[in-house]
């Protein structure tokens, strides 16, 4: 005879979520089980790996120190972000670096109680620097494979386009990333957004999607709200990274709310990429307020001054967000994932538990 299932963990009510006091909110952010849904692999390297790759692979930077490439960090848009970005990544060129490199990440995931990542990785900033594609998914899905094991923490794999490169290169990806279907769950978009719209890989997702990947693009971070709009008719992508900028355009606000299209949004790399100018012009709340099934994400954490629940805590103190917002976002990022329904259900059921836990502890 199986054991009978326990029953699901109610939400917690309206008055639980009352009951936790304002200065419970920063524990409660690291508590929360969450998922992270928008996190460059290439993004996650810090300074100091930076540099000891290039040390371990005889690889010379164009900075002559952590702290000289700490200070490079001072942007002022995506484009000059990027640059140094695919710098940091020139040093990367064994299966063991991109183990390495993801297993830094996956050890800060765990710490920050995420449950689940879909990780971008951009493979063509390594291909066309002559590392073979295999190099790359191999060492990326073996560090996922043993967070799974090791730590507990659903790792799975999205591969990225680089827009300012063509759809012809994009479709050569696809083609090379074939005899590892099985390794990566979707295809993103990602690099320079504007002066490339969505259209210009609308042949390459459409196979992407015949294949029965998972699509999700970036949009509407630089770019205006018509490249939202593009990346859902054109590329038909299941959830937008970003889309920040819908807000310009209220049918555009109102198409996003009704079909309950995920935004994945980054605050913190938002500010140092100067979409906003600080974290309280964040238009995170009005997001929020609009109904649109937001996410909270890290986007680049080493080089944005911090992971996911970095930004959690900046934002929450920052915009003064409450206990419902923190529950909506964890939810929001469950439920936005590209997993089973019954994944999706246990954490949930886990999230439950720690609200609940929380309001008994306030009340007691
Ligand atoms: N690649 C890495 N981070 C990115 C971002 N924030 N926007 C576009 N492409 C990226
Ligand atoms: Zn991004």
């Amino acid at each position: 005879m199986t054991a009978p299932t326990p029953a699901p963990t109610p939400a917690p009510t309206p008055a639980q979520l009352a009951a936790i006091p304002a200065e419970r909110i920063p524990a409660l952010l690291q508590a929360m089980p969450k998922a992270e849904l928008h996190l460059h692999i290439e993004g996650s390297l810090e300074p100091e790996r930076i540099f000891a790759l290039a040390q371990r692979n005889g690889v010379s930077l164009p900075y002559p120190s952590v702290e000289a490439l700490r200070a490079a960090c001072a942007f002022t848009d995506l484009q000059s972000f990027l640059d140094i970005y695919y710098a940091g990544a020139s040093v990367l060129l064994t299966e063991q670096d991109f183990h390495d490199m993801a297993w830094d990440y996956l050890i800060k995931a765990q710490a920050d109680h995420v449950v689940h990542v879909e990780v971008f990785f951009d493979p063509q900033t390594h291909t066309a620097r002559g590392v073979p594609f295999e190099v790359v998914i191999r060492g990326l899905k073996s560090a996922c494979d043993r967070a799974e094991r090791e730590l507990g923490v659903s790792a799975a794999l999205i591969m990225c386009f680089l827009r300012h490169l063509s759809g012809d290169d994009a479709s050569r990806t696809l083609d090379e990333a074939l005899p590892f279907r099985e390794m990566f769950i979707g295809v993103g978009l990602d690099s320079s957004e504007r002066g490339h719209p969505p259209e210009k890989f609308a042949r390459v997702f459409a196979r992407c999607r015949e294949l029965g990947l998972h699509l999700v693009a970036h949009a509407g971070e630089e770019g205006p709200p018509a490249y939202i709009e593009s990346a859902l008719d054109v590329l038909r992508v299941e959830r937008i990274d970003h889309g920040v900028r819908c807000l310009e355009d209220p049918a555009l606000v109102a198409r996003l709310a009704r079909d309950g299209v995920p935004l994945t949004v980054c605050p913190l790399s938002n500010v140092k990429l100067c979409v906003f100018p600080d974290l309280a012009h964040h238009n995170l709340k009005a997001l929020l307020a609009a109904g649109l099934k937001v996410t909270l994400n890290s986007d680049d954490p080493a080089y944005f001054g911090g992971y996911i629940n970095q930004n959690y805590l900046d934002t929450f103190a920052a915009l003064k967000l409450d206990v419902v917002a923190a529950y909506t976002l964890a939810r929001n990022s469950l439920e936005a994932s590209f997993v089973s329904e019954a994944r999706k259900a246990a954490w949930v059921d886990d999230l439950n538990r720690v609200f609940r836990a929380f309001a008994q502890a306030s009340a007691n």
